[in-house]
This record gives structure tokens, sequence and C-alpha cells, in this order.
């Protein structure tokens, strides 16, 4: 089992870093937590050390743990950092690169993969500064949790909310549980099973969009179905109003370079369901200010956007399942058998949207795989991914 290096920021939320330390051992990794200065305000180093099981860290000028352990190699010991919560404060250090503590300073010096999960008042975390810090992080390499939105401990409304536990330990790479996070155990316990969905929005300004119909509500359905089996579900989702469903890791993002870029990092997976709606084209060269109206139509170049699913066919990390969706209004099996070969698929789901299919609540699947198709009843798009998921467990057991 993994390592885990816990930095616990000082926010409200650090309550809740106990709660991932409970679950996290029940998973079967050792973690080890380190406690800053704010983190200490909320939680006591002796409640964490009981439910750790391990010495809690909080000061860098602490001379017994420098000669027992140095900086340097606690940064290291570890398989993966969390910093959970991360408050703005920390997030502006780490992306200025200042080291004035001890969590700071192991940040700095860790050469292990970095996960965070900020979580702060609305206001905070929507202001550009952290914004910004947020931006340089991800494009450090760090992996950075988008906040659930919700009622806020300080009466506010937004996105600001610290993930549970449950979800923020599906997210990292951490070695495959041999049980769901829930600790449950089902027919996809220990499998990664990583999912796209909904719409991209792809920018012509900084107001204006092109986007498509797509609710999300399959992929979101197959996430939800796959976690009630036991899998890590990590969900890639685009510009959507749907709740994460229990014990799945989301990551929002707006265009379709933004999931593929998160598509990848994700990996490695055994399975990848590819359910998005992604849009084929972006505005090449997007107007940084908003068009103005009095000026003429603005003329629009387009360039073609990555095709996530056959990106994936021919990656040297493919997933052994590799499952695309075809929506088509005609000659729906003929295009679906096509986009098989054409993306290295192993199978294409095929729906016909010539109906109310794309925002409704039903859906009529046909399975298209190597060896022929099977036709499924039409039903609700949950009793769909509950359906596909059987078939992956089978596929994958
Ligand atoms: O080519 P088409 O868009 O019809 O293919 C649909 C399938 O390919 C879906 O599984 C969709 O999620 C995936 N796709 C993708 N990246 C694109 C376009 C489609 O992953 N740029």
């Amino acid at each position: 089992m993994a390592r885990l290096l816990l930095i616990i920021g000082g926010g409200i939320a650090a309550y809740k870093a106990a709660e991932l330390i409970r679950h996290a051992r029940k998973m079967g990794h050792d973690v080890t937590p380190v406690l800053t200065e704010g983190g200490a305000h909320f939680v006591t180093p002796m409640s964490l050390a009981a439910l750790a099981e391990s010495p809690v860290y909080t000061s860098l000028w602490d001379l017994k743990d420098e000669a027992e352990m140095g900086h340097i190699q606690l940064s290291r010991a570890a398989d993966h950092v969390l910093v959970c919560p991360a408050t703005a404060d920390m997030i502006a250090k780490m992306a200025a690169g200042i080291a004035d503590n001890l969590a700071t300073t192991l940040l700095l010096a860790t050469d292990k993969p970095v996960t965070i999960a900020p979580a702060m008042n609305v206001k905070m975390w929507q202001h550009p500064a952290t914004q910004r810090n947020v931006a340089q992080l991800r494009a450090d390499g760090i992996t950075v949790l988008d906040p659930d939105e919700g009622a806020m401990a300080c009466g506010e409304y937004g996105p600001g909310r610290l993930p549970d536990p449950e979800a923020i330990l599906a997210a990292l790479p951490l070695q495959a549980p041999s049980a769901s996070p829930f600790g449950k155990a089902g027919p996809l316990a220990g499998k990664h099973i990583l999912v796209t969905a909904g719409p991209t929005h792809e920018p012509i300004d900084p107001v204006r969009v092109i986007a498509n119909r797509s609710s999300g509500k399959q992929g979101f359905a197959i996430a939800r179905a796959a976690a009630a089996a036991g899998a890590r579900v990590t969900l890639v989702a685009g510009p959507v109003c749907l709740p994460t469903p229990p014990g799945v890791a989301r990551i929002d993002v707006e265009t379709a370079v933004q999931m593929r870029d998160a598509v990848m990092t994700a990996l490695p997976a055994d399975a990848a369901i590819m359910v998005a709606a992604v849009a084929d084209w972006r505005v090449e060269g997007a107007a940084t200010q908003k068009l103005k109206k009095g000026k003429g139509a603005p003329e629009l170049k387009f360039a073609p956007n990555p095709d996530i699913l056959a990106d994936l066919g021919e990656h040297p990390n493919r997933p052994a399942l590799l499952v695309g969706f075809a929506a088509e209004t005609n000659d729906v099996i003929d295009n679906a058998t096509a986009k098989r070969e054409r993306k290295k698929a192993d199978w294409i789901l095929a729906n016909d949207v010539s109906g109310d299919v794309m925002g409704g609540e039903n859906n009529r699947l046909h399975l298209v795989t190597a060896t022929g198709v099977e036709h499924w009843d039409e039903g609700s798009k949950d009793a769909a991914a509950r359906h596909l998921i059987d078939r992956i467990s089978q596929e994958l057991s």
C-alpha cells in the first residue's frame, strides 16, 4: 500500500483531515501527518497521531526530528504528498516557491507527486490572485482538486468546500486498494475507472462559447454505477450542473484540450469510458477581449480539437478496456462499427440521438464489440449505466 505525507493547512476543514486519515488507514495506506501552525488551531497533533499511528511533524526547527529524519528525507519518504485542506495562503506560498515553515519547505523539497485539496471562503477561492496561483500550480504539474460547491461554514454559498475525504482519496493515484474507498468490496474493487462526461465549451471570447446540448447525465450515471461497484473512479466533467456522485473524484474542465490533459494525467486506468460530447473544433486565437457588436459579424477560424478517445487508443498506457460512445442520428450501427475501428476502441456504445436522448432521462444503447452487436433494452440512463458496469466487471474479472 502507499505512503502518504499529509500536510494539514489552517482552515475550518482541517477537522476533515482526521477523517481522511481514518479512511486512508482503513484502505491500508500509511499516513505521516504534517500539521501547520494554523492547522493546529483546528485539530490537535494528539488526535492525528492516534489516528495515523505515526508521529506528527510540526516544526522545521525541531532538531530532534532533523537528527532522526531530516526535512528532505521526510519530503521524499512518501509515495505521494497531499495538502488537505490547502488554504489560500498555502496555495500562494506554493505558487511563489516560498519555504518559510516545515510544510512549505517539504513541498519545495519533494520529488513526489503532489495533490492539493483547496478549501476556503468562496470569495477567497474566486479571487483572481487565488485563481492565478492555482493556474500556476497546475502548470507546475501539481494536481489541484476542485472544491465542492455548497453552503460554507462562514454562511456563504458557492465553491470552496472541501470534498469528502473518500472522494479526495479516490482522486489520488495511490496503489490500487483491495477494497473501494468505502471499505466495501465490489466487482470493480481495486480497479481504476476513468469517465468523461458532459459537453466542452470552446471560448470565442471571454464571455461567449461554442457549446453543445450534452447534459452529462449518462456519464455521471456511469461514474456513479462504477463507484457503487467498488471502483476508484475519476470523472472528468465538462461544464454541467450535476452533483458529484458519492465516492467519485471529479475533475472539472471546460475545453476539449483541458479534458484531454486531465484524462492523460489520470492514467493509468483499467477502463476508460469516454461519454463526453467533445467539441470537434475550437476557435483558433479566441479573442482576449469581448468582441464588439458594431464591427460586423466576426469571422471565426477553427482548429481541430484533439480526439481524446482516439489518442487513448494509441497511447502507450492505453487502458485495458477502452469504451467510446457514438451518438448518431442515422445508420447508427454502421457508423458505430466504423468508429470502433477508426478510434481503436474495444467497445462502442451506439445511441440514436434523433429523439430526445440528449438531456432526456432515457437511453437505448447498442453495444458494438469486435465480435458483434448487442441490442440493449430502452431504459433509464441509470439502468443503462448499471448494465454497462456489469458488462465491464465481467470483462475485467
Ligand atoms: O467522433 P465522435 O465525436 O462521434 O466520437 C464519439 C466518441 O469519441 C465518444 O466516446 C466521445 O467521448 C469521443 N470523443 C473524444 N474526443 C473528441 C471527440 C469524440 O474523446 N474530440
